[in-house]
């Protein structure tokens, strides 16, 4: 480290983010579960635009990206001039906290919510303020204790992520009314889709001015490779977002492969049919051994163990076959592993396997102390 050349403050107190693990040393087939992605792929119809593209990769990408915007809003009955796309929602994070937070303000996110909440917001020098949960799920009148005169963003993901649990539209309404009158309430709808019949907050940005909504491409459409978000909100926050946004800030492939992927409302039905079905299942199979697990509303399930070392040894019996499973200690949760919902084989690989590991666990012989 340089002793002369540094960092803006709050940069070096980001921790790094790990992504999810896709691989295990010396394994040459795994099944990844560590990243939340849609185990069905993308939609025929995505992988179609996708491969068009390919004709025209000299020319820069719509800067507007009115044709996506056109079609999230046509889907969603939304106004497409209230929507900012970005590489990813993170990136639309990225925006929200470059735009309304810096040095002396706060980000108020919840205990164990979304690592880059507090990253963005270490990185434009405000300071991240972490709420506790009341038996992970997000605590409303904690969240708005904890707000002050300082308070620039409120993030929450709803259904939350590493959690899978989620607050009630009635909840989210006194949040969004609680706030001060200087911050913004974030609603992440990264797995809004999962949810039968949930807008993902878009009523209340349509009702308010002090809400914004995110959401991605990465999860129910299974773009998480092409990196596609969104945002909407009221019309001042969007022209304000959009001022700091790059140009050409998505590429021709992603958006043009992203359009698709929302038209196809058949692909994210069945999607969100097939994950409730697995999710179900896995659950179930999961409380039977023994494994505590809240209901989850997105497409992962986090599974809580005795303590730190089960969820270690478990975790490495998984990886031992093949299985490739999130640990979340950086979340705040060591005891438990975040298992993505698969398709039906590997759900049925890990239950098996979890199994296997819990009879070889109990089979094993106890250590006699000195007598
Ligand atoms: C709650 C939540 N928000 C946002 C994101 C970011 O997704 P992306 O940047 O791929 O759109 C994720 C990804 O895991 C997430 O879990």
């Amino acid at each position: 480290m340089s002793a002369t050349i540094q960092p803006q403050p709050g940069i070096l107190q980001i921790e790094l983010y790990k992504s999810g693990k896709s691989a295990v040393e010396g394994m040459e087939h795994v099944v990844k579960l560590s990243s939340n992605e849609n185990p069905l792929g993308a939609s025929d119809a995505a992988k179609v635009a996708y491969a068009r593209e390919m004709h025209s990769l000299n020319r820069y990408p719509s800067s507007d990206h009115i044709e996506l915007r056109t079609a999230i809003a046509q889907i969603h009955d939304l106004d497409a001039d209230r929507i900012i796309c970005g590489a990813g929602s993170d990136e639309v994070i990225t925006f929200l906290c470059q735009a309304y937070a810096g040095p002396g303000d706060e980000v108020v996110y919840t205990e164990h919510g979304f690592l880059m909440y507090p990253i963005s917001t270490l990185a434009v020098g405000a300071t991240p303020v972490k709420v506790a949960e009341k038996e992970r799920v997000a605590d409303v009148d904690a969240i708005l204790v904890a707000c002050t005169p300082k308070t620039r963003l409120v993030f929450i993901a709803n259904p939350n992520n590493p959690t899978g649990t989620m607050i009630s539209g009635r909840d989210m309404a006194r949040l969004a009314a609680g706030i001060p009158e200087q911050a913004l309430l974030v609603i992440d709808g990264a797995y809004a889709e999962y949810v039968e019949g949930y807008d993902g907050g878009t009523a209340l940005v349509d009702k308010l001015d002090n809400v914004v909504m995110t959401r991605t491409f990465s999860k129910i459409y299974g773009l998480g490779g092409l990196r596609v978000g969104w945002g909407y909100g009221p019309r001042h926050v969007i022209e304000v977002l959009n001022r700091i946004r790059g140009p050409f800030n998505l590429s021709s492939a992603g958006l043009a492969s992203a359009e698709a992927a929302v038209r196809d409302v058949g692909f994210v039905d069945k999607c969100r049919k097939e994950n409730a079905r697995m999710r179900k299942w896995l659950t179930l199979a999961l409380l039977e051994l023994g494994i505590e697990c809240d209901t989850s509303f997105a497409n992962f399930i986090l599974a809580r163990f005795a303590d730190e070392e089960q969820a270690e040894a478990c975790n490495q019996a998984l990886a031992n076959e093949g299985l490739i499973v999130r640990q979340v200690a950086a979340y705040g949760l060591p005891n438990c592993l975040r298992i993505t919902v698969g398709d039906e084989a590997s759900c049925r690989r890990v239950a098996h396997t979890i199994s296997n590991f819990f009879n070889a666990v109990l089979s094993e012989p106890t250590i006699e102390g000195p007598q």
